[in-house]
Formats: structure tokens, sequence, C-alpha cells
């Protein structure tokens, strides 16, 4: 049974026809994953930007172009891009037919904004040639993410960040996506920090496979196909067996022990909160849940904070669901979150090991491709129109 307060945002799901496969579950079946024609809004506005998707085919690819439909995104042109080995493919959305266009130096003429996520490598390379030509680019990648001078920014966190950037001055310029552990776990730990000031953060996360993109979604349905029938499950995106398992986060450890990301949650949190004294520390790991990250997050505060009054707190934060109840040991779950716009906070609780009212535990869920990526980048975008 879920508790009154869960009211999260319902979406409908495009079937992009060339990807088989839904790239996400959800409890309930939802219309996006038949291959019935999907309901669609008409975006296609004369004074509307210019849009470019840069890793259309990807998981957060795909999932632009879900959100950028779900919000009524205003745009008059859309070009999809990706690499040479989708160029030629077609999709149909909004009922048009798209062809799907190599990624190039010249991809960028007339393009307003360009939605990046084909990688860093991609983006350190294409970022600046796109903000040559006058494009607005919001990157989900890392590559530009600590540089100075580069907004990184969670619109209900810290919009000001961007303040200045809008599409009307004509002046490309590039704005960076956090990390998503870093986006789920500061919606839910930024109202509290507004209110009491957090000094200490202790996150460990529980990280879905849709994190590490579409070939990772594939490789946990594949393994765990494999298992139950009594094979060797394949691994080639991940080097240990993942389905039935569970395994430290798959990004390069550093010379301090950490991997590299939970120093982007540490890194990042300072960047967003600007506060170069929070201490922040992370344990990031890999599990096999098909689609959103779950995070335990320990809070320690400069001023007290009784749970009641963080849970008020909760509630009230855009972007937030409470689910968090205890009677029905009943708290958020990934599925819970798939496909929906809010990241879910529960276990809300007085943290024992500190004295007063000094210390929070919670539980964050949010849906990585959706708030993590994806909706952040559009809620970025929509900021600049
Ligand atoms: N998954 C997440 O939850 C998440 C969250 C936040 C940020 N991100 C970031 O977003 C980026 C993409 O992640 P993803 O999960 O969507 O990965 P993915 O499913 O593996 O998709 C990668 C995309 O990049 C494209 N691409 C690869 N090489 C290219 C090239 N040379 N030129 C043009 N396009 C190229 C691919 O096109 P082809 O199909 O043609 O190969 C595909 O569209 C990464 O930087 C990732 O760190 C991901």
């Amino acid at each position: 049974m879920k508790p009154p307060t869960l009211s999260l945002h319902h979406h409908h799901r495009l079937t992009i026809p060339f990807l088989h496969r839904p790239t996400s579950i959800s409890l309930s079946p939802s219309p996006r994953v038949s291959n019935a024609p999907f309901t669609v809004r008409m975006s296609l506005k004369e004074d509307g930007p210019s849009v470019a998707i840069v890793g259309v085919t990807g998981a957060v690819g795909q999932e632009f172009l879900s959100v950028l439909s779900d919000r009524d995104f205003p745009y008059r042109s859309l070009k999809l891009l990706a690499s040479k080995r989708s160029a030629g493919k077609t999709l149909t959305y909004e009922n048009r037919n798209y062809t799907i266009e190599e990624l190039t130096e010249n991809s960028f003429h007339d393009v307003d904004i360009a939605l990046f996520s084909a990688g860093g490598s991609i983006s350190k390379k294409f970022g600046p040639i796109a903000v040559e030509k006058g494009t607005i680019v919001v990157d989900n990648s890392s590559a530009f993410r600590m540089d100075e001078g580069i907004p990184l920014v969670i619109p209900e966190v810290n919009p000001e960040a961007m303040e200045g950037i809008k599409l009307k001055s004509g002046k490309g310029a590039l704005i960076a996506n956090p990390n998503c552990s870093t986006i789920i776990c500061l919606m839910a730990a930024t109202p509290l920090h507004r209110r009491a000031k957090v000094t200490r953060m202790v996150v460990s996360t529980y990280q879905a496979a849709s994190g590490a993109g579409a070939a990772a979604m594939e490789e946990l349905e594949q393994q765990t196909r494999e298992v139950l029938e009594g094979k060797e499950p394949t691994c080639k995106i991940f080097k240990q067996q993942y389905a039935f398992n569970l395994f430290s986060h798959n990004a390069p450890v550093l010379s301090n022990g950490y991997n590299e990301e939970e120093m982007k949650l540490v890194k990042e949190t300072r960047k967003i909160w600007n506060n170069k004294d929070v201490k922040v520390t992370a344990t990031c790991i890999r599990v096999p849940v098909m689609r959103a990250h779950a995070e335990s997050v320990n809070l320690q505060f400069k001023t007290p904070l009784d749970e009641n009054t963080a849970r008020e707190i909760l509630s009230n934060a855009p972007g937030v669901v409470v689910i968090d109840d205890r009677a029905a040991n009943y708290f958020p779950t990934p599925l819970d979150v798939s496909n929906k716009d809010d990241v879910a906070v529960g276990r809300i609780r007085q943290d024992v090991s500190q004295d007063g009212n000094y210390g929070l535990d919670i539980f964050v869920c949010g849906d990585q491709i959706r708030k993590g990526a994806a909706l952040n980048a559009v809620q970025i975008a929509e900021m600049l129109l």
C-alpha cells in the first residue's frame, strides 16, 4: 500500500522503432512500451529555438525526446545527431519523420540549443565548436562540470548560476548538467541545507544499470536470462557478473582510493552549493536494478533540525515527494520513481549517533535518466527561453 503523499508525475513513453525493447520498467503498464502509435503533442513553434540532440540513440538521448514532448517544449526545428553507425536511420517523433545525422563539425549551423549526451570526449571536441557557432550547449557529460566559469546547474537548487545566459543574446555558451547521483542527492539535501546548513554529508549509492547507458541495461537483461537458464553470464560492459550481484561503481579508482563517481559527489556538491567547506564523502555501488538510483544520505547540520520539520520541508520542496510510511514499512523504491520526474524521499529519521537534532538520515530515489539527466537538461533549456 502506498501512502497518500505519493503523487509522482506520470509520463507517456515513446517507442523508437530501431530500439526494439523498452529501456525502462515501471510498476504499471505504460502506453509507451507498446508498438502502437503514441499520442503526441505538437511542439513545433515558428518562434521557438532550433534544437539539436547529440547522442539521440542513447539512453539519455531517447529520454530527451520523451521529456521535450512531455513538457511541450517549443522548438521550430529538431536535428537528431549520433555516430556514423546510426546515421541514415529514421525515427518518427511528434508525427514527423526524422533521419538521424552523423555528428560533424558542420552540425551546428543555425542550432540555438544543443542537448549533448554522447560522452565526455564528444562533448570536449564538439561542445566548443557548437558554442563558437552561437549555440547554447547543455552538456550531460562530466567534461566541463568543474571548469571555472561553466555553470553547473540544478534548476531547483542553483538557477542563479546561469543568470545572464539567454537565447536572445545570440551568444553561444556552455552549461553543465551535474552527475546524476549528485542531482538526486541534492534535490533532497538542498531544502534541508537551506534551513539548517549541512556541514557534513555521507552518501551511499545503489546505482542502476541505466546510468551506464543502453548497452549496460541490455547486459543486465541478458545476464539475468543467462543465469536463470544456468548459462555462464556474458560480461561485456562490466568486468564482473552483474545479474544477482552488486559491485563497486565501475568508474576508475583514483589514487586516494575513491572512484571518480564518488569524487563527483564531493566536488560537484561544493560547486553547486557554492560552499568549499561542506564535507562530503561517498561510496558508490552498482546494483542490478534496471532504472533509477537509490541513495542513503546522512546529514550533519550546523543548526538543529528535527525530523518532523525536515519532513515538512521536504513535502513542500519542488520536484520532491515524500514516501515515508513507517506503519506500512513503505519507503521509496527505484520502481516507484522509474519514468517519473520527482525524486522520492523517505526513512526520514534523527541520526541517533549524533547528539541533539544535529543529524538526519534520509533515503532518496530518483530516475537518473530523467531528473538525473534529460529532465534536468531540458529544465535548463527552458530557463534559456
Ligand atoms: N545514463 C545516464 O543515466 C546518464 C546520466 C547522466 C549523464 N549521462 C551521460 O550522458 C552521456 C551518454 O550517456 P548514455 O547513458 O545515454 O549512453 P549510451 O546509451 O551509451 O548512448 C551514447 C550515445 O552517444 C552516441 N555516440 C557515441 N559515439 C559517438 C560519436 N563518435 N559521435 C556522435 N555520437 C556518438 C551514441 O550514438 P550511436 O548509437 O550512433 O553509437 C549514442 O547515441 C554520457 O556522457 C554519460 O556520462 C548519462
